[in-house]
């Protein structure tokens, strides 16, 4: 598969809401390699399909510190919630961009791996946080719609104005 481009904001394809993914297939899991290796070379921590224009329910993250631990998310749902944390959030798709952002302190994942084999996970952290951003993705939701509308309305002028080329390396969810 070519290397895969990473939609910015305010690109409206981020707005799309990703259909479920319905059965394994050589294509998703070429795809999952494909997102797993744009992600690590852009420096992210998660990504969403959404962000390379593909509307499958499909996530790739890795919170470890080692760079190591790759996972692949098919149709991942949220079944549970609890806790509380803020943390200041970025995204490979609002590049040198951050905000602080509330999400739930834990959650438990309802998915399929890349092998359509059902999946739950209990996250907290890092992961927790990177899982709650990349469904949001999947949904047509940025980190950014959190924010006030004025702050969104600066940073979509500012986003407008940058040349592409020139933007530093962003650490992104
Ligand atoms: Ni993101």
């Amino acid at each position: 598969m070519a290397e895969l481009k990473i939609l910015t904001f305010p690109d409206r394809r981020l707005r799309l809401k990703a259909r479920p993914v319905a059965a394994a297939s050589d294509r998703l899991r070429r795809l999952a390699d494909a997102m797993l290796a744009a992600m690590y070379a852009a420096g992210g921590v998660g990504l969403a399909a959404t962000q390379v224009n593909v509307q499958l329910r499909l996530l790739v993250m890795d919170t470890s510190l080692e760079r190591d631990s790759p996972q692949c998310l098919v149709n991942p749902e949220i079944v549970d919630a609890s806790g509380e944390v803020i943390s200041e959030e970025g995204c490979l798709s609002v590049p040198e961009f951050t905000a602080e952002v509330s999400r739930a302190q834990r959650v438990s994942v309802r998915a399929r791996s890349i092998d359509m084999e059902p999946v739950e996970l209990e996250l907290d952290g890092l992961a927790a946080i990177c899982v709650q951003h990349e469904i949001d993705h999947l949904d047509g939701k940025l980190f950014i719609d959190y924010l006030s509308p004025l702050k969104r309305r600066m940073l979509r002028k500012r986003l407008e104005k940058t040349e592409r080329a020139s933007r530093p390396e962003a650490v992104g969810l």
